[in-house]
């Protein structure tokens, strides 16, 4: 039997009309002034990419040898920039020494511990070179891939610019994955060296990183070196004869001149790790040339950078925002960036505001999962410090419910900071959409518009455009220099997963609405839209209509089978200060109708203390969907965070 609603666009069912236009003083200075510049730029790129892109990639790498045509598509296949020579080290290093610019700083770095230390780009190009001619020594060819598994160290960092130098393939795995997670990926890859570190600090604990590697490598054929950096320096720290190696022991007394390799544009610069909706995590593939320009413009145009901003991205290099919007963007772009190892609420919940004021940090960059708990922890912490001098701020990784987005606003950024929240995923590379920060009048829970060069559709299942003001499936029509090359190793899944929905027209996963004003609306991943009585309703409106309660912290809702409406709102709340109990659930009830409407009042509310979420901060809604409709929780799990959320969640069925 055909689902009724098979065709069905997406109901829209929470209205947020607030609308924040930028503060005249930001648009003054900004680099992108004025909505005209704006348009020219969109019109361009869509209409003549091949002439845009010529002179972006013209203008912004550095070509050892030029490239001939900008594109060739053979759909789902693209090549940017064929045939010319860049690299991505170079672009970010050596092109600032040689214009003049080695002595600014590019890295300031804390540890948690309170350690510190700053690098000029030309410090950087000396250990990034020196680190490049270690891997070499240890036998490290173009086209090896070198497992990195370390602390937010620079010598993360600059293992990842060394391996970009020579033209070997980064996989940076997440210091928080197990054993078995950097084993699965060392083979999928076929890693050949693996870079780590004695351990990492974490909350004022030592975890041991190097007995992780010791048990992944055990499991682990095709890695033939360790090499090791001193972070923590316990004494008993396992090193195996012949594999293991200490980094201050090859890395330090290298030549600090090692001229980066002249690559072609589609050599691959990275592969990493994401999970799928099911099954083996997959190694996504950016290539040099069109990534490197991507992370630079998208960085310079969304952050709106100058030359004296300090500008702070929180994320971990173990996820793609820190690949992008930690090194390869603001290092080609020039920026100076502070960089923190630890946790947000070592010693203290605020931490983070005493950097912001410690470094007279100006963009700040973060996720929506941290600045819930920033709510959670109070205002208290926020209160002490003074952080005036930020002028911008940034969100990724979910949708930021608008009662957050309001938060950030009034309390970080005292109601005079635009907030840009930027959508995009691991394959696109960089961001996709968001305000610009100068131009843009933003509303909350909305990452707005396209960026120059992203031409997004919305279809129905069947395929169909859909109207305005419904939601659907979020594809791109048109490929863009940032885009995601392949699946590694497996060219089946990539076509199937990303291209098969609408032939020639890149999936992204997720559902989006555009509303009158041509602004667009995530509405969460496809397979976590739910149908209630034959509407389909978006997961994260119902959600942002509970956090917006202010009982609530975080909410979670899902759909589970139901024999009447087809599926029934399960929700999980986390709460502050308040008893859960019957009337809380019941006012939350009414709280939700009140702002949505009867449809979307969830029929379950559980409350529960954590919810459980990947590694990177995403609520993970396949398991609650798993328990809210009493199934034994399936699928991969080696990205969840907090296991025992799960369990707790289970002991309150
Ligand atoms: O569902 C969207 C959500 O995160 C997914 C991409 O995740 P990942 O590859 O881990 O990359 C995260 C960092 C870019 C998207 O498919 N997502 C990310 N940013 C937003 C978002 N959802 C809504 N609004 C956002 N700003």
């Amino acid at each position: 039997m055909t689902d009724p609603a098979a065709n069905a666009s997406i109901d829209h069912v929470l209205i947020e009309d607030r609308l924040f236009p930028p503060p005249a003083e930001f648009t003054a200075d900004a680099i992108i002034r004025s909505e005209q510049q704006y348009q020219d730029m969109y019109q361009r790129a869509k209409d003549d990419p091949e002439a845009f892109w010529r002179e972006e990639a013209n203008e912004h790498l550095h070509w050892f040898e030029p490239f001939g045509d900008v594109l060739q598509w053979d759909a789902p296949h693209a090549k940017w920039f064929v045939g010319g020579k860049t690299n991505a080290s170079y672009n970010c290093l050596d092109a600032h020494v040689a214009a003049g610019r080695g002595d600014r700083t590019a890295i300031i770095w804390e540890g948690e511990p309170g350690d510190t230390r700053t690098l000029t780009y030309r410090q950087l190009l000396s250990e990034v070179c020196k680190a490049a001619a270690a891997l070499k020594e240890l036998g490290v060819q173009q086209g090896d891939v070198v497992s990195i598994y370390m602390p937010m160290t620079p010598e993360l960092a600059i293992t990842m610019l060394a391996c970009a130098r020579i033209g070997a393939i980064h996989s940076v795995i997440f210091a928080g994955f197990s054993a078995e997670s950097i084993a699965d990926r060392n083979n999928d890859a076929s890693a050949k060296l693996m870079v780590t570190s004695d351990g990492l600090h974490r909350r004022g604990k030592v975890l041991e990183l190097k007995k992780t590697v010791d048990e992944a490598l055990a499991k682990s054929p095709t890695v033939q070196k360790c090499l090791v950096l001193r972070r923590t320096g316990q004494d008993d720290v396992p090193m195996t004869e012949g594999r293991d190696v200490w980094w201050h022991d090859i890395v330090d007394g290298q030549s600090d001149d090692l001229p980066a390799e002249p690559l072609d544009s589609e050599t691959t610069l990275f592969i990493l790790y994401t999970s799928g909706s099911t099954g083996k995590p997959k190694g996504i593939r950016h290539t040099t040339a069109g990534y490197n320009l991507w992370a630079k413009r998208t960085f310079q145009w969304v952050f709106d950078h100058h030359e004296d901003d300090i500008y702070w991205c929180t994320a971990d290099c173990g996820w793609i925002t820190g690949h992008s919007y930690i090194v390869y963007g603001p290092l080609a772009a020039g920026a100076t960036c502070l960089m923190y190892e630890g946790a947000p609420n070592y010693p203290a919940e605020d931490r983070f505001w005493e950097l912001v004021e410690k470094y007279q940090v100006t963009i700040l960059y973060t996720a929506p999962t941290a600045i819930r708990a920033f709510i959670k922890w109070g205002d208290q912490h926020v209160d002490k410090h003074d952080l005036s001098s930020l002028r911008l701020l940034g969100s990724v990784g979910e949708g930021i419910n608008p009662e957050a987005w309001m938060w950030y606003h009034r309390k970080i950024g005292n109601e005079k900071c635009p907030i840009v929240d930027t959508w995009w995923q691991t394959e696109t590379g960089g961001i996709m959409m968001s305000p610009l920060p100068g131009i843009t009048a933003t509303k909350p829970g909305s990452c707005t518009r396209p960026l120059p060069g992203v031409v997004p559709v919305i279809v129905d299942e069947a395929g169909n455009d859909v109207d305005a003001e419904h939601g659907g499936m979020l594809l791109m029509g048109q490929p863009w220099p940032g885009m995601l090359r392949g699946i590694w190793g497996d060219e089946d899944r990539f076509v199937d997963q990303y291209w098969s929905a609408v032939p020639g027209k890149y999936l992204t996963g997720d559902n989006a609405r555009k509303d009158g004003d041509g602004y667009y609306w995530i509405m969460g991943r496809i397979d976590d839209v739910i149908n209630v009585s034959g509407h389909r309703l978006s997961t994260i409106e119902v959600e942002s209509a509970l956090v917006s309660h202010d009982a609530v912290c975080e909410a979670a809702v899902v759909g589970r089978p139901d024999d009447l409406k087809g599926q029934a709102i399960a929700a999980f709340v986390t709460v502050a200060d308040v008893e859960p109990n019957e009337e809380l659930r019941n006012e939350l009830r009414q709280h939700v109708r009140k702002q949505i409407g009867a449809l979307a009042q969830p029929d379950d509310i559980r409350f529960t203390a954590t919810l459980p979420k990947t590694r990177s901060g995403k609520i993970m809604r396949r398991l609650l969907r798993d328990v809210a409709s009493g199934r034994e929780v399936v699928g991969d799990t080696s990205t969840l965070e907090d296991l025992s959320a799960l369990a707790k969640l289970r002991e309150e069925d």
